[in-house]
């Protein structure tokens, strides 16, 4: 085995997570997904599509409608005079998670600089590792509960030897989102040296600080067409469509073709009938994406509150995302947290030292709770459940 692959760390919310599997008395929150299922529109059109034969092989980049669907769908999101977003800028991808993993296959070396903002979502430092990049970590930090950037160490990372930068906002698991300054700095900084942007932003409809049905601050909203930017998109969250493995990238239209030889030693393509699903999604998406927004705004506003009024706990509203991410002052180690959480109180939470490679002293007793839940009443039980475990600790 390669021994970047070896060297790869086991999922902590994993650990977590099968501590509690098979057990139906524990409150799961601990995976970034809603317990909703798909729309209904959503699913009869993969329905009809499968009825109606379509079970072969299609184009590596998506079929041509979708991708044309997508652009004219993300130029809608786009304040007026953002870069004209065409379809040959557009691929196809299996879920977010291969979208960012192609991406790198197309830009990144092994032994390249790769600087990556953390917290984050593990997957975002695991996949440099994997293509054998040198990970450097810059971290937000928390300061009166909100969480900050320092700009200038950020672009201090950023060299003329670094080959990519990569970014989630709306952030899981903070919720941390950019303003348009901030993105418009670092994309000049990153032009000046040469760097590539990578932007996850799977959140980026999850967004409740703005107008209602408006997204957050977007990469794509203040590029150029051919800058070195790639910013990746999925189905997954704004959809409820996590299970389908379905989401695009949107980069120079001068890399497309390279990503469509990758993603044919990748997955070849994406499965039609999922496609069609994906039209239906984006016909839909005016009823679909402002109601899950309207309800996980109700959901972040009753949990979070209850969380507060928890002593102990250290907690703000996300600007956007799935999660409260909370601070138990005083717990050390959260993954052994985590898994007494799940032992002991029947609360399952993902262990906030699984976002950072090297967490430093004031990251530690961070937890994620996904507050997605159709049941509100399930939110303030898990409360009560923290609530009582903590009273046994004190
Ligand atoms: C920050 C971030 N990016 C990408 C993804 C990938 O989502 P998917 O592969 O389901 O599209 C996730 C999933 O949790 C995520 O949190």
């Amino acid at each position: 085995m390669r021994a970047a692959i070896e060297n790869l760390q086991e999922s902590m919310i994993r650990q977590v997570a099968n501590a509690g599997l098979g057990r139906d008395d524990v409150l799961k929150f601990w995976f970034g997904e809603s317990d909703e299922v798909t729309p209904s529109v959503i699913r009869e059109a993969a329905a009809l599509s499968l009825a109606a034969g379509e079970t072969f092989y299609s184009h590596n980049l998506g079929l041509p409608e979708l991708r044309q669907a997508l652009a004219t769908y993300s130029q809608g999101l786009r304040p007026a005079g953002a870069a004209a977003l065409k379809d040959d800028r557009i691929a196809v991808t299996a879920g977010g998670v291969n979208a960012l993993m192609v991406a790198m296959q197309a830009l990144v070396d092994a032994g390249d600089r790769v600087v990556v903002l953390t917290p984050v979502w593990p997957n975002l430092t695991a996949q440099p590792q994997v293509m054998g990049a040198q990970l450097h970590t810059v971290s937000l930090r928390p300061e009166l509960g909100r969480w900050r950037l320092d700009m200038d160490e950020l672009l201090a990372a950023v060299t003329p030897a670094t080959r990519l930068l990569v970014l989630n906002a709306p952030n899981n698991p903070t919720g941390w989102t950019f303003s348009r300054a901030e993105q418009e700095q670092i994309l000049t900084h990153c032009r000046r040296t040469g760097t590539w942007v990578l932007a996850d932003e799977v959140y980026e409809r999850l967004f409740f600080d703005g107008a209602p049905g408006q997204s957050a601050p977007s990469f794509l909203d203040v590029s150029e067409a051919e800058d070195r930017l790639v910013v990746v998109n999925s189905f997954s969250k704004s959809f409820l469509m996590t299970g389908w493995r379905l989401g695009w990238l949107t980069m120079p239209a001068s890399m497309t073709p390279a990503v469509g030889k990758l993603l044919e030693f990748n997955t070849s393509c994406s499965p039609v009938f999922i496609q069609r699903a994906a039209l239906a999604a984006l016909a839909h998406s005016a009823d679909i994406t402002p109601a899950v927004v309207a309800h996980l705004k109700r959901c972040r506003d009753s949990l979070v509150p209850l969380l507060q009024a928890v002593p102990g706990v250290q907690v703000t509203p996300s600007p956007g995302g799935l999660y409260a991410f909370f601070c138990l002052k005083g717990q050390g180690d959260s993954l052994s947290v985590a898994k007494r959480l799940v032992q002991e109180a029947g609360l399952g939470l993902a262990p906030g030292n699984a976002f950072h490679d090297n967490p430093a002293p004031e990251m530690q007793g961070w937890l994620r709770w996904c507050f997605a839940s159709q049941d509100l009443s399930r939110l303030s039980q898990g409360v009560g459940r923290l609530e009582q475990w903590l009273r046994t600790q004190a």
